[in-house]
């Protein structure tokens, strides 16, 4: 009796812990209940594999895929707003000649900042860009003073869509 009356407590409480630690479930209950307290829940994170790392590559030489999506958008917003009409730009297939041609606007873009007539506030390329389509007012491109079809401003389009428009005529190179 009295070998008894000492083991079976020692026998439940193996038992529950056995049974409450099983590991398989991913959640071990500690089984510590303090007076009114909720239970206390453990959950085991698993760890996963470790993915294996992509190969590196030239950043140069493959377009991130933001650099995609971004170029997509940009020339989705460039065929929207119908620049084309005015402009005439290959990787678009547009051909309009009231403005200058969007071809090399990237290295354009950077040139006309160092032209002695500019007075914009532009500091680099994308700057200029982004200028000549929000604010084209403030500076005419090398003979374009005069033409039937003046840029106008599309200041009211959305940030993303400007973004997206700027990188598009960037990468024209
Ligand atoms: C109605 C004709 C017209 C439309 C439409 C038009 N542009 Fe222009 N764009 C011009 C003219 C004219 C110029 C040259 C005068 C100037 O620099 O503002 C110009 C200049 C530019 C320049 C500077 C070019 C350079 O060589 O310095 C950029 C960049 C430009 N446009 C982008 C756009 C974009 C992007 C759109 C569409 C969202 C657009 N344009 C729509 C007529 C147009």
């Amino acid at each position: 009796m009295v070998l008894t009356r000492l083991l079976l407590p020692i026998l439940t409480a193996t038992v529950l812990l056995f049974e409450t630690g099983y590991p398989h479930t991913g959640i071990v209950n500690t089984g510590i209940v303090a007076p009114n307290t909720p239970t206390t829940q453990v959950t085991v994170v698993r760890q996963t594999a470790t993915p294996t790392p992509a190969p590196s590559v030239q950043p140069s030489a493959i377009p991130t895929p933001d650099g995609e999506l971004l170029y997509a958008a940009g020339k989705a917003t460039y065929l929207k707003q119908y620049c084309g009409i005015c402009h005439a730009l290959a990787a678009a297939s547009t051909t309009g000649v009231f403005g200058p041609s969007h071809d090399r606007m990237g290295m354009v873009a950077a040139q006309r900042i160092e032209e002695a007539g500019y007075d914009g506030e532009a500091q680099d390329a994308a700057a200029y860009i982004r200028e000549s389509i929000v604010s084209p007012e403030v500076y005419a491109a090398p003979g374009t003073a005069n033409v039937r079809h003046r840029m106008p401003s599309y200041a009211h389009l959305a940030e993303a869509e400007l973004d997206a428009l700027v990188y598009f005529l960037l990468e024209q190179k």
